[in-house]
């Protein structure tokens, strides 16, 4: 399995804050490079089936709303190493255990609205990228 690719969403919490510019740019000065990128708003049933894993959670209805209530950024990124590294920029689940200069540490105000979504593994990342992108999408992959 390639480690050079993992996919992520800004929140809905985050484009609605106007952090979209200030997110992206921390994503730029950590190396990452844009694969694919596209402004979109999740249905219930494709916001369901992406997050099918935690449906047995008490959080899933309120995750589901919450993922719905308005448009996303979703993208793909490139670097070596591309889930590990993206996950230690983006911090914690939970933004109040974020390391300072972590994306959720600056953007995110709650552990369910917590600005961004990263890939927790390299199968993931493909999967979830192709959830979210047609294979003449992902540039240079
Ligand atoms: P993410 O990493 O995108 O994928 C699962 C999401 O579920 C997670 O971000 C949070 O937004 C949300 N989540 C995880 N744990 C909790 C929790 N304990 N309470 C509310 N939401 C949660």
């Amino acid at each position: 399995m390639k480690n050079n690719i993992t996919f992520t969403m800004i929140k809905p919490d985050a484009v609605e804050k106007g952090y979209i510019g200030g997110i992206l740019n921390k994503i730029n000065e950590a190396g990452f490079k844009i694969i694919a990128m596209k402004l979109t708003k999740l249905t219930k049933d494709k916001a369901s089936e992406f997050y099918k894993i935690h449906e047995e959670k008490p959080f899933f209805n309120d995750l589901i709303e919450y993922m719905t209530s308005g448009p996303i950024v979703s993208a793909v990124l490139n670097k070596e190493n591309a889930v590990e590294n993206f996950r230690k920029l983006i911090g914690s689940t939970n933004p109040e255990e974020a390391e300072e200069g972590t994306i959720r540490k600056l953007y995110a105000e709650s552990i369910s609205a917590n600005a961004i979504h990263g890939s927790d593994s390299n199968e993931n990342a493909l999967i979830e990228s192709k959830f979210h992108f047609n294979e003449n999408e992902l540039f240079n992959y």
